[in-house]
């Protein structure tokens, strides 16, 4: 028998995106879509259409470039926001709007103050409204987890008989445990009678660490829908995670009986690609992507992988996307070294951005001039530090850092603004803060700095640093990567700086 389809529903742009400090830009966003396109993924929420027009205008740019996946996004049970989805999806070749409203007695009470069967008519209201606009209609029951079970196979069935083509039932806050989420799948299948006419979905939240059990439970009980995020990056403590789902469902198809859309061999640059632009590391053991999750480090181990690899792995690295380096990059890799590497981790160059690739060389040169060998997470490093459409009116020229456990951290850095040369010193708690203080010193801004952070790879790794600065309510990313760690915060902290000032010109 052929197995099942299951449909996974990629919702980083929209939960993932969510969590503070991962927000991503319209070209972040677009560039993530074509690679989770190219992943195979069968739906993108491109974002939340009514939530700014930031995100309204990155959610139609992806409905009009992004071809393959059903685009959606989401919206509150009310005709403004349903609207604005609409809109932002029409572009697409297939889209589909998703609305969320509660079903639990703790929304119903605290969050709406209405009763049941207000917020059932309201959410019927929403679905008729919506397919005068869209014919592919999701409605989540948010908060399904804990809601009374007639309230929500009444909701279910009614919104169904409204138009709704998925349901989509929510773990909201990750309280659910698997055997008893996939009985309730089970329970919901069986009861709703009219359930044949839509689309089973799940999405599930990390709290207790169930949230690929939970999926997995409720693909077993028949759900068609899976709903997740690559690196289970999203609200709290994350969503639901693409690659474990995947690949369980891959790996036990025995049990599991299903199958997905899923190029497994695109789960790793993508995941590469999603922890850089969102600034998100990924824990080193965590499953299928974390840089231990195909390392065999004790001697019994490595010697029974060495004898029959099966011993200790169940699936190839190379199936999700991990390769073992066929051409290692040194300070003597060309270019066309560099693009043929760039290419397998998910970054194509073509004639037509020869700049931005003559830019990620030259960075690519000074980093492999001090390492001996420029990894794949380094590569991800590199380029997420290409240049931006901002005009550098404070470009480092030169720095001196020190620290010791008697004194304060001193810095002296010199910076190149509108043809002049100026230099200033600073002190701070480490070096990276006491160039900040001479930064400061020297441009005079009256920014705020909210937050630093870092991350590296290994004892020679390229430090990526991510710095946000805020002025009033504006906030500012600015993004660097060297091996020098304070000279990637101070290179991430002009960057921000250059988009306050390009923002503000006044202030220079
Ligand atoms: O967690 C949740 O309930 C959601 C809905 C919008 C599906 O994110
Ligand atoms: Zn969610």
């Amino acid at each position: 028998m052929e197995p099942r389809k299951v449909d996974i529903f990629d919702t980083t742009l929209r939960d993932g995106e969510q969590v503070p400090g991962a927000s991503l830009n319209r070209d972040e966003k677009l560039q993530i879509a074509h690679q989770l396109a190219h992943l195979g993924v069968d739906v993108i929420e491109a974002g939340f259409a009514a939530s700014s027009p930031g995100d309204f205008a990155a959610i139609k740019t992806i409905a009009e470039q992004v071809k393959g996946p059903t685009i959606t996004a989401l919206a509150r049970a009310v005709k403004a926001d349903i609207e604005a989805v609409a809109e932002a999806v029409k572009p697409a070749e297939r889209k589909r709007i998703h609305m969320v409203l509660g079903t639990s007695d703790t929304h119903l009470e605290t969050k709406f103050r209405k009763s049941r069967d207000e917020i059932l008519e309201m959410g019927v209201a929403a679905v008729k409204f919506a397919r005068n606009l869209c014919d592919d209609i999701e409605y989540s029951t948010e908060d399904a987890s804990r809601s009374d079970f007639d309230y929500l196979c009444r909701t279910l069935e009614a919104v169904i008989d409204a138009g709704a083509t998925v349901v989509n039932i929510p773990d909201t806050v990750g309280y659910a445990v698997p055997e008893q989420w996939g009985d309730l799948i089970r329970r919901i299948i069986e009861r709703v009678p009219n359930i044949h006419r839509a689309k089973v979905s799940v999405h599930c939240h990390n709290d207790l660490g169930m949230a690929t059990a939970n999926s997995l439970a409720a693909v077993k009980a028949g759900a068609q829908q899976v709903e997740c995020t690559i690196n289970g990056v999203g609200e709290r403590a994350g969503n639901a995670s693409l690659e474990e789902i995947v690949m369980a469902i891959k790996m036990r198809g025995d049990f599991y009986g299903g199958r997905t859309g899923i190029r497994t061999q695109e789960i790793y640059p993508t995941s590469l690609m999603v922890r850089e632009l969102m600034n998100m590391p990924v824990q080193r053991n965590k499953a299928i992507v974390g840089a231990n999750a195909f390392a065999h480090s004790s001697g019994i181990h490595q010697d029974g992988f060495l004898k029959n690899r099966l011993n200790y792995e169940i699936m190839r690295p190379e199936d999700v996307g991990i390769e073992k380096s066929d051409i290692v990059l040194t300070a003597r890799s060309g270019r066309h070294a560099l693009r043929h590497r760039l290419e397998k981790v998910g970054h194509y160059y073509d004639a037509s951005h020869r700049e931005a690739f003559e830019h990620i060389y030259a960075r690519f040169l000074t980093v492999a001039d001090r390492k001996k060998e420029v990894t794949d997470e380094d590569l991800h490093h590199i380029v997420s530090d290409a240049p931006m459409d901002v005009p550098e009116q404070y470009l480092l020229e030169d720095f001196h850092a020190t620290s010791g456990s008697q004194q304060a951290a001193t810095a002296h850095v010199r910076i190149h603004i509108s043809g002049e040369s100026i230099a200033e010193s600073g002190t701070g708690s480490s070096p990276l803060l006491a160039a900040f203080d001479a930064i400061d010193r020297i441009t005079k801004l009256p920014s705020h700095l909210e937050d630093i952070q870092t991350s590296a790879n290994g004892k020679e790794g390229v430090h990526n640093v991510t710095v946000r600065v805020s002025y009033h309510t504006q906030t500012f990313f600015g993004r660097s990567a060297d091996t020098d760690v304070v000279k990637a915060g101070i290179q991430a902290y002009l960057s921000s700086l250059n988009q306050l000032v390009a923002r503000h010109s006044g202030l220079l």
